[in-house]
């Protein structure tokens, strides 16, 4: 179970040396971090909005997405102008990974739209992509946006319709790209 924003967690069946006091969980993610322990990895992972990205561990987990390679200083400034970045941990004491990502773009008063959403191909398929889209749409709830927007892959539209996303409903809109 996940309870967002109480720092509420289901650790049963493990140790209490699993668990980061909320001192400890906010000096090392960040303030709002919240941890959480998943059954199927049977390992304690953590998420959140504030804790600093070493860029090339994020490079390296996009990639192993598939996605292709960006110029690090432009990744830098993307991630400078965005509204938004969550980041999810698999917890170490010493060295937390980095193994999901999702970030926001957007006027923070009206609209945001969510890009970059993954997790490193070793944890899927074990819920933290769901749990990371509920992590990303509180952070934007405690917020005045109003409307949230993404452009899904065709194959994983079904991951977003299964969490209640809905395709732009009459089908009167459409995504055009422009790229230089
Ligand atoms: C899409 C992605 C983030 C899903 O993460 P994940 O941790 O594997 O997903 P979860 O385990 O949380 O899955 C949650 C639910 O969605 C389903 N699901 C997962 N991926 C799916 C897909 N591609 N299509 C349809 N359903 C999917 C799961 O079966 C699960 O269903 P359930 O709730 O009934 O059990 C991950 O596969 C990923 O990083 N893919 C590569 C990058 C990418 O395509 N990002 C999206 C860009 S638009």
């Amino acid at each position: 179970m996940l309870n967002f924003g109480t720092k509420k967690i289901n650790f049963s069946g493990l140790g209490d040396s699993f668990k980061l006091s909320n001192e400890d969980l906010e000096n090392m993610y960040g303030k709002d971090a919240t941890q959480c322990f998943n059954p199927k990895l049977k390992d304690s992972f953590v998420f959140s909005e504030s804790k600093s990205f070493d860029l090339i561990e994020l490079e390296q987990l996009l990639q192993a997405v598939g996605w292709g390679r960006r110029p690090l200083r432009r990744v830098k400034r993307a991630l400078d102008n965005s509204l938004l970045k969550v980041g999810l941990w698999k917890h170490d004491p010493k060295f937390p990974r980095l193994i999901g990502f999702v970030r926001c773009t957007g006027d923070g008063v009206i609209d945001a739209t969510i890009w970059d959403l993954a997790i490193h191909p070793v944890y899927q398929g074990s819920g933290l992509g769901k749990q990371l889209m509920t992590y990303v749409m509180s952070c934007l709830k405690r917020t005045e946006i109003k409307r949230v927007t993404l452009f899904a892959d065709s194959d994983v539209i079904n991951f977003y319709k299964r969490q209640g996303w809905k395709l732009e409903p009459k089908g009167n809109k459409c995504a055009f790209l422009y790229s230089n």
